[in-house]
């Protein structure tokens, strides 16, 4: 198969990784990738947001599936595209990604199918919230419609921080994500992040992990796109898994069916453990980052056929992937002042050596220069990972594997997992 995979953070490089090594791959190109990714495979300049260029891309190389990486490219409709050109893609459509691009649209799709969620509504005037607003009790939870990057959510200890947060975000912090606000009930409960791959009808289960969304240890500071993550994460048990797979991904694959906009590729369930069962916190329309890099250290079974059946409606039958009997660790090395200013040009020594068969080192926003060195170029730089026959052990090897790199201008959490041990 001759395969063009978008995008250049942690997530694509561990999804290259493990495309590189299939059986039934002929030609793997990555736009735009990253130094990490060019170790691998081709890598081309055309930009993850560029759709047309990625078409163009796509047909030049003659690709027999396009494997999307991160959720902008969708929701600009690059799998629309290539759909109308005649490539299959491993993404759903733009109306299919609603259920990442507008918490709304979301929302407002759980109510009509009755999933389990969060009380919500949904404003564009700050007036019309404080009805709504007085019927809950603290912490407030505010999030901005649209994409932005995982920053949108504010959640507010006090009526006045909700107030002033929905103020924010409507008076444009967020651009057009802002224009509507989507408030919520808290949830108390621990949350994991669950996948299932698809394909329009059918649904397979495709892995689970938990992420460290804080970027101190003790889960405290700023949220971040993520710290570090582990898979399996205990706390979901095999019932708890079945329970979001019947009440909320088959529901959500039959009603996006029905009302037109089939879900094709990876549906990433972000999971609220309560009480009540699992309840939905986010869908997102891709792989997260770093739950990903820790599931393809996991996966025993060749990738591209998977992504290529769920591209192409031919999940139906399948099961279960095959998994290593093992669980795996990813810790993020972050650039010092992440998540807000991120500082970068940090070099980093030591990321290249060979830490044994169980040690994997992901670059998610590295460049490499022309003399070898290694520079961050992002705000999560590294992604440290390692598999071990439990997780104490695959936490070691990875902790190992970071002491053993030099990056002064950069900083980890050395909790990860803690949840798990
Ligand atoms: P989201 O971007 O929607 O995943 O929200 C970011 C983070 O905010 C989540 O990972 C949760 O920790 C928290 N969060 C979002 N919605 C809720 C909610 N309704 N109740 C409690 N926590 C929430
Ligand atoms: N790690 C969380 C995310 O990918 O959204």
């Amino acid at each position: 198969m001759k395969v063009l995979l978008v995008g250049s953070g942690g997530r694509e490089h561990a999804l290259a990784w493990k495309i590189a090594g299939s059986p039934v791959l002929e030609r793997l190109v990555a736009a735009p990738g990253s130094a990490g990714m060019a170790a691998l495979c081709e890598t081309r300049p055309v930009k993850a947001d560029d759709v047309a260029g990625l078409v163009a891309l796509a047909r030049e190389i003659s690709a027999d599936l396009v494997v999307v990486g991160p959720e902008t490219a969708l929701a600009a409709g690059l799998a629309d595209r290539l759909l109308a050109a005649g490539i299959a893609c491993f993404g759903p459509t733009e109306a299919a990604a609603r259920l990442e691009s507008s918490k709304a649209f979301t929302k407002d799709f759980c109510r009509r199918h009755d999933l389990p969620t969060a009380a919500y509504g949904v404003f564009e005037r700050a007036d019309d919230a404080a009805p709504f607003l007085d019927s809950l009790s603290p912490p407030y939870v505010i999030k901005a419609d649209g994409l932005a990057a995982g920053k949108g959510v504010v959640i507010a200890a006090t009526r006045q921080e909700a107030d002033a947060a929905i103020l924010d975000m409507l008076g444009g912090r967020f651009g057009a994500s802002g224009s509507r606000v989507v408030i919520e009930e808290f949830m108390v409960g621990e949350e994991a992040s669950l996948f299932a791959l698809c394909d329009g009808e059918t649904a397979v289960l495709f892995g689970y992990a938990q992420d460290h969304k804080r970027a101190y240890d003790g889960d405290l500071g700023p949220n971040t796109g993520g710290m570090g993550t582990y898979s399996p994460a205990p706390v979901l048990t095999r019932d708890l898994i079945q329970q979001a797979y019947d009440r909320l991904i088959v529901p959500t694959l039959k009603g996006m069916a029905a009302e037109g906009c089939p879900y094709r590729g990876v549906l990433y369930a972000g999971l609220m453990l309560t009480d009540q069962g699992p309840k939905l916190v986010e869908y997102n329309a891709r792989f997260g980052d770093p739950e990903c890099q820790v599931l393809m250290l996991r996966l025993e079974d060749d990738l591209l056929p998977w992504l290529d059946a769920a591209a192409r409606g031919g999940l139906a039958g399948r099961t279960a992937p095959v998994w290593r009997d093992e669980a795996a660790v990813c810790v993020v090395l972050a650039a010092d002042g992440y998540p807000d200013s991120p500082v970068t040009g940090g070099l980093i020594r030591g990321a290249d050596q060979d830490f044994g068969p169980d040690t994997v080192v992901f670059h998610a926003g590295a460049r490499r220069e022309a003399d070898g060195a290694l520079l961050s170029s992002g705000g999560r730089v590294l992604n440290v990972c390692a598999r071990g026959e439990t997780l104490a052990e695959a936490r070691e090897r990875a902790y190992a594997a970071v002491a053993a790199i030099d990056f002064p201008g950069g900083f980890h959490r050395t909790d990860i997992g803690w949840r798990a041990l």
